[in-house]
């Protein structure tokens, strides 16, 4: 009987989540197809993330592209549908909570596929948030909902998820990073950017909330140019970031004292950067989770996170875009008065592991 398992990966925060899964299959001679939608397209969007982590090309390409959010959803929809119409896969794995992952899960239920979604339960209880619906609604049709923290389960659980579908794995980002780490460190990333050890902080931004609004983006600039006043910055800019820099006039009001501007960089050179860095500016989801393992600490430019052992016993401080808690935080940590971290239960490499001996346990064993 078909054992076949499709994985899906559309955008770059998937990459590093599909990356120890494909090796766990490969270890386990597990068939699987990588299916990838191409939600994300760019060479640095995506296929330097393929290059860095060895993840073999995808065997399925939908080319889907950028859209609004209804014609992209619906082009994978419909891309995704005409591939099972050919192949029954016994399994459609999704990972976190890109337009990509709700997409894929809605077309394989609907032909009586199980699905089974790597960090699932997370939940930022702001509808605003794109991501926040692609969570809600995969998590409600999933069958195996793998999760990376305990807060997950009772959210999922107030959601009327049954506590049987529930299995707490740990962080599978966190296994790419305890397996690149090593690598990634022996880069020249410093020496490329003109960087040095603890000397810079690193700022990521591209959640539409911040810069799809002019007003709260000038006040991101703002803290931003707080931060160029007291350390030098590394800012590798996403696409929309740049483009709306540009649109609303706003690359003028941003200094150019002490900051460094590049394109997005690859997995390895960013890990490099974190690592390194003194400290990280973001509104990404899963940099949140990589500073707390790293032990850097991160401060989060949103209102809320789905991830609260980030706060409660990582590195991160949720700050909006209030720049008084923001020049408080900066000034703690340039003091070292920031908050010590401890370690988050099962973030520890083996992730993967567990997810593929349910898998063959429950999906696999007949
Ligand atoms: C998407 C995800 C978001 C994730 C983010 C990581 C959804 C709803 N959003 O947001 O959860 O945190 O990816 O980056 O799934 N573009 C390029 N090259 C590319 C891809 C996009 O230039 O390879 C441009 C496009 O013009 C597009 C814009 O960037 O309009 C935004 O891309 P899009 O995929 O719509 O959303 P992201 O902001 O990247």
């Amino acid at each position: 009987m078909n054992k076949l398992i499709h994985i899906i990966a559309g955008a770059r925060p998937n990459f590093m989540k599909i990356a120890p899964l494909i090796q766990e299959f490969q270890k386990e001679n597990i068939e699987y197809k990588l299916i990838h939608t191409g939600q994300h397209y760019d060479y640095n969007m995506s296929k330097i993330f393929f290059e860095n982590l060895g993840i073999p090309e995808p065997n399925i390409y939908l080319n889907v592209g950028s859209a609004s959010h209804a014609i992209q959803t619906a082009k994978i929809m419909i891309e995704f549908e005409k591939v099972l119409l050919n192949e029954k896969p016994r399994l459609v794995i999704v990972v976190g909570d890109v337009n990509s992952t709700l997409a894929c899960a809605l077309v394989a239920k609907k032909r009586f596929i199980k699905v089974a979604h790597v960090e699932a339960g997370l939940r930022s209880f702001d509808m605003s948030m794109p991501e926040e619906i692609n969570r809600l609604l995969t998590d409600q049709i999933a069958d195996f909902l793998f999760i990376t923290e305990k807060s997950a389960e009772i959210n999922l659980k107030r959601e009327g998820i049954s506590s049987e579908k529930i299995y707490f794995v740990g962080n599978i980002m966190i296994d790419t990073l305890i397996m690149n780490l090593k690598k990634a460190k022996t880069l020249n990333s410093l020496k490329k950017f003109n960087l040095k050890k603890s000397k810079y902080a690193l700022i990521t931004l591209h959640r539409p909330s911040n810069v799809d609004i002019k007003e709260n983006f000038e006040k991101i600039i703002k803290i931003i140019n707080y931060l160029q006043e007291k350390i030098q910055i590394f800012f590798p800019i996403h696409p929309r970031t740049q483009k709306n820099l540009v649109k609303f006039k706003l690359n003028k009001k941003l200094q150019n004292k002490n900051i460094c501007l590049s394109e997005p960089i690859g997995y390895l050179d960013f890990l490099n950067l974190m690592s390194n860095s003194r400290f990280i500016l973001t509104d990404s989801g899963g940099i949140q989770e990589e500073a707390s393992y790293l032990k850097i600490p991160v401060l989060t430019l949103r209102k809320n996170t789905e991830r609260p052992i980030t706060v409660d016993i990582g590195t991160n401080t949720v700050i909006g875009n209030n720049f008084y808690k923001a020049k408080a935080c900066i000034d703690d940590i340039l003091s070292n008065n920031y908050k010590e971290s401890k370690k988050i239960e099962k973030w520890d490499g083996n992730t993967a592991k567990r997810i593929v001996a349910i898998i063959k346990e429950r999906i696999l064993s007949d």
